[in-house]
Formats: structure tokens, C-alpha cells, sequence
């Protein structure tokens, strides 16, 4: 795929760190303009700098709160507009919110689909006829929590749920639209996920509570997931991709033996508590 990808142009949502970051690098070393989004202008700035001078594409940064309709809208007009076309969209930007659904308000729960579901709707509406017209391509980055549930994780794997609902209905009216489109799950990857809270603003650290709850020994990096997601692009219709071989023994576990898996995560979570608790 890098090859075609040469003079295209792709907007990427949460490109101010993690899987983001790492897709625009990845789209850049292979030729493509891009348009990046966030809310930290200063990371923006310094990768719109870093991609300019390294790989000679043209980079427009935009800061701006995905869950702002409006300025999604304008910003991805007046890209549009500048760079002639929109080719590839990388619908990334997402947040999580640990926590046992006792604990949570529903208000939770509506900041987290606003952002992780309504934030790919308000990247996807303003590109669509732009998608139409260059037979492009709409990347959802989901989750391989969109597969199966955790505990204490409700409210994000309900957004990862919805994410694809929704590609396994839209996909046939994008290929009949002349769009592909790519469901990207990836397992666990180190990035800055869970350096936020529950309203959805960034954290400076992990609290030592977070710290403790986060394993990483499988987490792989964002450049190989981001490598992987731009090889899996199909090259017409449609195609759901599990990312990382990790998530792809779970999701094999969850077809095939559900019951063990679900004792797994049961096991899993009871570990980590009493880590915290001691
Ligand atoms: N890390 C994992 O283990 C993992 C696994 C599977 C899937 N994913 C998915 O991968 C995607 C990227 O996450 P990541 O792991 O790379 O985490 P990350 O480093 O925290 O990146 C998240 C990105 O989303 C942006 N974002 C969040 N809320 C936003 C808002 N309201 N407006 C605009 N931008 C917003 C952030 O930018 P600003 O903070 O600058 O706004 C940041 O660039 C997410 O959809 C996540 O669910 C992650």
C-alpha cells in the first residue's frame, strides 16, 4: 500500500501523541500530506516541523476539540480547500475511563461516546463527499475491546462496541459509495490512553493507582501498530483487522472458548486489585 500512497492526502485525528503520532509518521515517510488533529498545539507544531523537514510532505496542524462539530467541520474544509482533495481518514482520537460502572454517572458515559463515537462522526461527515469524489478510504481505529468486555473498563468498551456497529452496517453504503474501509482493533499499546480524566482532559502523569493498574508487559509500541494498521488497508471494499498477536489470541479465545477467556479477565482483574490494595 505505501507505494499508492505517494502524493495522497489523509487527515489523522489524534495525531498529538500515541497511535496518532506514529500513523503520521508512517503516512509521511510514505509520501502523504497530512492534516493533524488534537487539542496540544504545541505537539502538533513540533510534528507538522518534524515531518516537513524529514520527509518534504506538507503538514497542516489543527487544534481542535474533536467534540466541536463546528470547528471539525470548518477545519476539515479549509484543509480540503488547501491541499485539493481528501484521500485517507484515520479516525483515531479516543480517551478511556477505568472504572467499575457502579462508580461511574452516567454523564461518564455520555463524555466518553461524545469524544471515542460522536468525534469519529464529526471527522467522517465533513470529509464524506471529499471521500466520494477521490474513492479514498475511512480508517475507525476500534479496539480488540470492542470484541469482548473487561471489568472496570464499561464506558470504553462500550464506545469501542459502538465503533463497530457501526462499521459492520456502514461499510456496504461505503462500498457502494466507491469509500474502503478499514475496522483497525489493536490490542494493547504503550501510549498516553489513560493520561486523562474522566472528563476527557489531559493529565500531566498516571496517578499511582492508574500506574499500578496498567500492564504493560504485552503492550507492543504505536509505530508498529501504525505500521500494521497502513499495511492492512484494504486495496477495495472493506476489512475488520485484528493488530498485534496478542489481541489475536484473544479474539481466537473469545470465538472459540468464551467461558474460559471471561474467567481469564475475571482472574486478571482480581490480581491487580490486591496489587493496589496492598
Ligand atoms: N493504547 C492502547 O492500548 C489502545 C488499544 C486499542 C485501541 N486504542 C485506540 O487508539 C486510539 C489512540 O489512542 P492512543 O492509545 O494512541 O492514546 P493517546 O496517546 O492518549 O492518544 C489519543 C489521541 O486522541 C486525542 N484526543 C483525545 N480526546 C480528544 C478530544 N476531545 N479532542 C481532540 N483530540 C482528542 C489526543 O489528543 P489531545 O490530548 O492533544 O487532544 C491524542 O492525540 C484511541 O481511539 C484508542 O481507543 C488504544
Amino acid at each position: 500500500m505505501k507505494q499508492s500512497l505517494t502524493t495522497k492526502t489523509a487527515v489523522v485525528t489524534g495525531a498529538s501523541s500515541g497511535i496518532g503520532a506514529a500513523l503520521a509518521r508512517e503516512l509521511a515517510r510514505a509520501g502523504c500530506n497530512i492534516v493533524i488533529f488534537g487539542r496540544r498545539k504545541e505537539r502538533l507544531e513540533a510534528l507538522r516541523k518534524e515531518l516537513e523537514d524529514t520527509c518534504g510532505v506538507r503538514v497542516l496542524p489543527f487544534s481542535v476539540d474533536i467534540r466541536n462539530e463546528r470547528k471539525m467541520a470548518s477545519s476539515i474544509e479549509s484543509a480540503a480547500n488547501t491541499l485539493g482533495t481528501i484521500d485517507l481518514v484515520f479516525a483515531n482520537a479516543g480517551f478511556t475511563i477505568p472504572g467499575a460502572c457502579e462508580q461511574l454517572h452516567p454523564d461518564d458515559y455520555r463524555t466518553i461516546f461524545d469524544t471515542n463515537f460522536c468525534g469519529m462522526l464529526n471527522t467522517l461527515y465533513p470529509a464524506f463527499p471529499h471521500l466520494k469524489q477521490s474513492g479514498g478510504v475511512l480508517v475507525i481505529v476500534g479496539s480488540i475491546l470492542g470484541e469482548f468486555g473487561i471489568m472496570e473498563r464499561s464506558a470504553y468498551v462500550a464506545t469501542k462496541f459502538a465503533l463497530r456497529g457501526f462499521y459492520e452496517s456502514v461499510r456496504y453504503e461505503l462500498k457502494e459509495a466507491g469509500i474502503r474501509c478499514l475496522l483497525a482493533e489493536p490490542g494493547f499499546v504503550r501510549t498516553e490512553l489513560r493520561y486523562m480524566d474522566k472528563k476527557g482532559n489531559r493529565l500531566e502523569a498516571l496517578t499511582d493507582t492508574a500506574k499500578k493498574k496498567t500492564s504493560h508487559g504485552i503492550a507492543v509500541s504505536p509505530e508498529a501498530v501504525a505500521a500494521a494498521i497502513v499495511r492492512a488497508i484494504p486495496s477495495r471494499g472493506y476489512r475488520k483487522r485484528i493488530i498485534t498477536g496478542h489481541a489475536t489470541i484473544f479474539a481466537f479465545l473469545n470465538w472459540l472458548m468464551p467461558g474460559p477467556l471471561s474467567a481469564l479477565v475475571y482472574a486478571k482483574r482480581e490480581f491487580f486489585r490486591r496489587k493496589v490494595v496492598k
